[in-house]
């Protein structure tokens, strides 16, 4: 195993009546001047957010909103929230929605803390000293930014989808109602869950020798996670399920199932932000449409690594060797995923990509061919051009 460290400073508020904490937690962070930053209505239209405004009132903290955030969130609007919040002597952002509002506002954060244009960060021109304070209330078991470092952002000059990862940004607090996930469309569950799964098998796919107990936690999640969103897609309001997927959609991001790993691979996130930063396609649909091509691609260079794999989160019957263990497993997923209604091909998103549009996609997702990508084994623009026409 590896060394590592572990920081997790969000403070975590999970339960029913968690959104009336609010008012607490922004004083307890000093906040006085408020912007609550939300999407495209969800949070209007289930009344969560009159709740906020009257737990601020409450509370007597001012706010200011901007709503309008779009899944794989833009630059535009980055920029809007940060003119806004200058203007308004903002001092404390809250998110109120899910990964795409949780990293727009983390880059409103960096906007505000840091002079120049904030997109130098994400395309790694300068690095951001200071982060505005940030807070959300989760409304989507998915990302995981509400307790990661991390946030991504759609330029919309060029489609470039490009993520930022510092210890500044991570939220203050994560208020968790599981209750608040009760109303997301099926689609949006399975994706969302289907991230949560990724966001721990990056980490579980590795070539270094691993820690014991961190393999065991990683295998747990993995299938909690399975359970829960086939029982929550059966009954949207199953509290327990949406916990589970809740929690897990938390602990798959903050590091915990990385702990004496390298770090994990990524692969399949770098390959899929370059589709939905072209093709708008949610994020979780768009790691199972590539994953099983990245998988197959890889494994044999560590066939008892998805053999663990296979027996361990899939269940499936050991076969005469670890490779075929190790195919039945990866089958097993791609069942898996089909089963919750996710894509295991790019083509199932309705995109038919083109010889041009393939070689175009691996052309940004290795940086204009300046980088490879993944550590399991890491690919170059031709083998990254392979998985996405495999
Ligand atoms: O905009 P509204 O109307 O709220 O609708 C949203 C959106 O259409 C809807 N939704 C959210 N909560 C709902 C709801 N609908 C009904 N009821 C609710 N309670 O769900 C849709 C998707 O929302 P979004 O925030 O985009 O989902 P997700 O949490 O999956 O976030 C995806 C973004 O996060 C990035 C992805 O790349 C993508 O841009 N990621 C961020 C990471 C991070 N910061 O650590 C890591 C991830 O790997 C990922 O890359
Ligand atoms: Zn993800």
């Amino acid at each position: 195993m590896q060394d590592f460290e572990y920081y997790t400073p969000t403070h975590v508020v999970f339960g029913k009546h968690a959104v009336e904490r609010v008012g607490e937690l922004i004083t307890g962070q000093n906040g006085k001047k408020v912007l609550i930053h939300y999407g495209g209505g969800s949070a209007k239209r289930s009344g969560l957010l009159d709740r906020v405004t009257d737990a601020l009132e409450q509370s007597g903290i001012s706010y200011v909103m901007l709503g309008g955030v779009v899944p794989n969130p833009r630059l535009g609007l980055v920029r809007e929230g940060i003119a806004l919040c200058k203007r308004e002597g903002v001092d404390f952002i809250l998110a109120v929605g899910g990964g795409s509002v949780i990293d727009s506002s983390k880059a409103i954060a960096y906007g505000i803390a840091n002079d120049g244009d904030v997109w130098d960060f994400y395309a790694k021109k300068r690095v951001p000293q200071a982060c505005a304070p940030v807070g959300t209330i989760l409304t989507i078991a998915a990302a995981g930014s509400e307790m990661s470092n991390s946030s991504v952002i759609t330029n919309e000059d060029g489609w470039l989808k490009r993520g930022l990862s510092t210890e500044l940004c991570r939220c203050k607090f994560a208020i968790m109602d599981p209750t608040l996930t009760y109303t997301l469309p099926a689609y949006q569950t399975a994706s969302g869950a289907a991230d949560v799964m990724m966001h721990t098998m990056e980490r579980y796919f590795t070539q270094v020798d691993t820690l014991g107990l961190t393999d065991s936690i990683a295998e747990s999640l993995l299938k909690s996670v399975m359970r829960d969103v086939t029982a929550a897609l059966k009954n949207p309001e199953d509290y327990d399920a949406r916990a589970g997927l809740m929690w897990a959609s938390s602990l798959s991001h903050n590091g915990l199932t990385g702990c004496g790993t390298d770090g994990g691979d990524w692969s399949c996130h770098q390959l899929e932000h370059e589709l939905s930063g072209k093709y708008d396609v949610a994020h979780g649909a768009g790691l199972c449409a590539v994953w099983s091509s990245w998988a197959r691609t890889v494994m044999p260079a560590n066939p008892a690594r998805f053999a663990k794999f296979a027996i361990q989160v899939m269940g499936v019957q050991p076969g005469a060797d670890d490779i075929e263990t190790a195919n039945r497993g990866i089958d097993a997923m791609e069942a898996f995923f089909q089963s919750i209604g996710m894509p295991v091909r790019i083509n199932q998103m309705g995109i038919e990509l083109t010889e041009e549009d393939m070689r175009e996609l691996a052309y940004k997702c290795s940086f204009m061919d300046t980088r490879k990508i993944g550590r399991f084994v890491p690919l170059d623009k031709e083998a990254i051009y392979k998985v996405y026409q495999k």
